[in-house]
């Protein structure tokens, strides 16, 4: 078996600057990515199982139903780099299909992601793993050594893809497209839209799983910047904004209140949010035209109850 795990953060204070500036902003907000503590993890993963949450048993019924002509559209593959791969659940059926020689997983979250990673290796004789701890927004390229020489496919599953602004969204593919190399390919899950109560009830689970997720971002805070947020103080408020076909997540000020964050002192209005994630929806030709502005061509396109995953190639030399 073939398992190693590189921890790349750098030692930056990236969580002090990006949250005190995002606190300065008017209106505030903090990068999802901060969700992603221990807890956070963990949270993740509960809100998954919940019923109202269909987006990763679609994904998951629809890559098992249809993985003989994904895998057949995909074709010979060396290499699966899979960005913020979370606990690992999804890459498995790819891996078994297509049989690569190396699978390089990066994620902010590196402790849990080398926790998950490593039992692939045993169950992959064969298959080289590499679980890299990076915030990927910030080092994508430093991946880059890693990585075999051969065909690369870059997986991006669990419309991740939607915390992006569609600019962003190109920018990120962009990035893709790079590190994929000139015969790379992407294959990318992303949520359609759909009947904005379905998606309402989705993000406002009844056992209150994705208001535990939002809020554990202030008890992180707490811990990890000497906040002294009170979370009893803030509520979960999550709603589908249609201008932008999007759920926004936030908590919103149950108070007019003072908090103090790494010695910095922060006021809320009564009413006021914080702006924590976005979860754009998309169609499918809206979702195609961003990859193509990334210099991706659509090779494939599968969907299943709301759900939709697609295979690109690389197109134009970026
Ligand atoms: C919504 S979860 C999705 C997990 C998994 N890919 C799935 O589809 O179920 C997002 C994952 O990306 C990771 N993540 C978020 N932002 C990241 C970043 N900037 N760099 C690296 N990993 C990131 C989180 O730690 C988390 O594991």
């Amino acid at each position: 078996m073939s398992f190693r795990f590189l921890d790349l953060h750098h030692q930056r204070d990236d969580l002090r600057t990006d949250v005190l500036a995002g606190l300065a902003a008017h209106p505030k907000s903090i990068p999802p990515k901060y969700f992603y503590d221990e807890s956070g993890c963990q949270l993740f993963e509960a809100i998954c199982r919940q019923p109202e949450y269909t987006l990763t048993r679609t994904e998951h019924a629809l890559m098992a139903s249809r993985m003989p002509g994904i895998a057949a559209a995909i074709g010979a593959v060396d290499c699966v780099i899979e960005p913020g791969a979370g606990d690992c659940g999804k890459v498995r059926m790819l891996l078994d299909a297509l049989r690569p020689s190396q699978l390089v997983v990066l994620d902010i979250a590196g402790r849990a992601l080398a926790a998950a990673a490593e039992p692939l290796a045993h169950d992959h004789p064969g298959l080289a793993v590499t679980a890299i701890g990076m915030d990927f927004i910030h080092d994508l390229e430093a991946a880059l050594p890693y990585v075999l020489a051969g065909r690369r496919l870059i997986y991006y599953p669990g419309s991740s893809i939607g915390n992006f602004s569609p600019d962003e969204a190109v920018a990120l593919l962009k990035r893709f497209h790079r590190l994929a190399g000139s015969s790379g390919q992407l294959l990318i899950g992303f949520d359609l839209k759909k009947d904005p109560e379905h998606l309402h009830r989705a993000y406002n689970d009844a056992a209150g799983m994705t208001a535990a997720f939002n809020l554990n971002l202030l008890v992180r805070l707490n811990r990890e910047l000497d906040a002294d947020f009170d979370p009893t103080l803030f509520r979960h408020y999550a709603f589908y904004n249609p201008w932008h076909s999007r759920i926004e997540m936030h908590l919103v000020s149950l108070a007019e209140q003072t908090v103090t964050v790494a010695n910095q002192r922060v006021h809320f209005d009564l009413g006021e949010t914080l702006h924590t994630e976005n979860s754009c929806k998309f169609r499918c030709d809206e979702f195609s035209a961003i990859a193509e502005r990334a210099g991706w061509h659509l090779a494939g396109e599968w969907e299943r109850d709301g759900f939709a995953v697609q295979l690109h190639g690389v197109g134009v030399n970026l």
